[in-house]
């Protein structure tokens, strides 16, 4: 295999030891909450990756996009969830691949639960969640509103269609301001799903499963009374914004960005990892580390004090201090999710020696 210093740039690596014990302290944490753990695998969009969670404890995945579901069911994944409110146009693709495994659908409309109701020959029952806003407010039934008590009684009542519970995201967890501010979102987010699923089962519903999760929330949260599943997905890999949160260390990072210096200019160097190889995620509000933060190399798994990916245009990077051209450098990713969706494969990484590649499923 080759060694990191071989590698043609830019480069994305996943350091296996730091992704196996994320895997491992998530999937520990799910345990001491008392949950069940759907790892997201739309952060890494990668069989391997899924396998191992599936060894740490995953009790099936969640995914994103139907293409990703496509390729885990093709990998021998068949308990998934398409956390996505339902793509009208689509219905079809998610009803066949429905027939094959156990998917689950997310709808949070009345318009969805009759598109999915028309199209479903009535054979195997599709699993179906409603989604609720527990505060983010992107997408989501309200949880205290009648329409949701009464879609919740119509999926329960259409046949061909399962039931399957109540799930939410407190992606408004990345908008707090410390920790405590996290770890009152995550208390929100389980409150207001215990309540919903409490008022839902007081009309006569069963609510099998309430689902919520973040990694921020996961990270934060002391109790997950009433809730029996959570689904992060970034915990896998962790980027900045999460050292930022203060939902891990610079040391848990588990992907980097490989680039060279290509040009050296007066007060800048310009490198071969751009917007389409970071992403234009500018990262938490106020971190003041641009684009992403370089690893300082006299200090294995630390970032440099003060070097930065400063600016980035489509192929080019602009670092904050002029550098021999030919210099290597290592990027943390502002956001590891958007960062990956970026590449191909990633260089496996142990104790500094690439050990494998792994395709990246990108596609949707
Ligand atoms: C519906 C849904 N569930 C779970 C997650 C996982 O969240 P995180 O990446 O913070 O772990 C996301 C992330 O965007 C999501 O959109």
């Amino acid at each position: 295999m080759n060694s990191i210093a071989q590698l043609a740039t830019p480069a994305l690596l996943l350091d296996l030891d730091v992704l196996e014990r994320n895997l491992a302290r998530m999937a520990q944490r799910a345990d001491a909450l008392g949950v069940r753990l759907r790892p997201h695998a739309k952060t890494h969009k990668c069989p391997q990756v899924a396998e191992l969670q599936r060894t740490n404890g995953a009790t099936g995945i969640t995914v994103s996009t139907l293409h990703e579901a496509e390729v885990f069911a093709d990998h021998g994944f068949d308990d998934i969830t398409w956390a996505f409110p339902l793509i009208l146009s689509r219905v079809d693709e998610a009803l066949a691949l429905a027939a094959r495994i156990n998917l689950s659908l997310l709808i949070d409309s009345r318009a969805a639960l009759e598109a999915l109701a028309a199209c479903h020959d009535g054979s195997e029952p599709v699993r179906v969640w409603l989604k609720v806003d527990c505060g983010y407010h992107r997408a989501g039934l309200a949880p205290d509103s009648e329409e949701l008590t009464a879609l919740a009684a119509e999926v329960a009542a259409t046949a061909g269609l399962e039931f399957a519970g109540i799930l939410t995201h407190s992606g408004h967890a990345y908008d707090a301001a410390d920790r405590d501010a996290v770890r009152a979102v995550a208390e929100q987010e389980r409150s207001v799903m215990a309540d919903a699923a409490a008022r839902i089962r007081a009309a006569g519903v069963a609510v099998p499963d309430v689902s919520v999760g973040s990694t921020p929330a996961m990270s934060a949260v002391e109790s997950l009374d009433g809730i029996s599943e959570v689904r992060p997905g970034n915990y896998a890999f962790f980027d900045h914004t999460q050292c930022v949160l203060g939902s891990c260390e610079p040391e848990d990072v588990a992907v980097s960005v490989l680039t060279s210096v290509v040009s050296r200019m007066p007060d800048h160097s310009v490198v071969d990892a751009g917007a389409l190889a970071m992403s234009k995620d500018p990262g938490p509000a106020a971190q003041g580390r641009g684009m992403g933060p370089l690893y300082d190399d006299e200090r294995p798994g630390h970032l440099h004090p003060t070097l930065q990916l400063a600016a980035l245009s489509q192929e080019h990077g602009i670092v904050n201090r002029p550098m021999a051209v030919g210099t290597r450098l290592r990027v943390m990713p502002n956001h590891s999710c958007l960062t990956v969706a970026c590449f191909d494969e990633y260089h496996v990484v142990r104790g500094g020696t690439v050990v494998d590649r792994w395709k990246i499923w990108r596609g949707r």
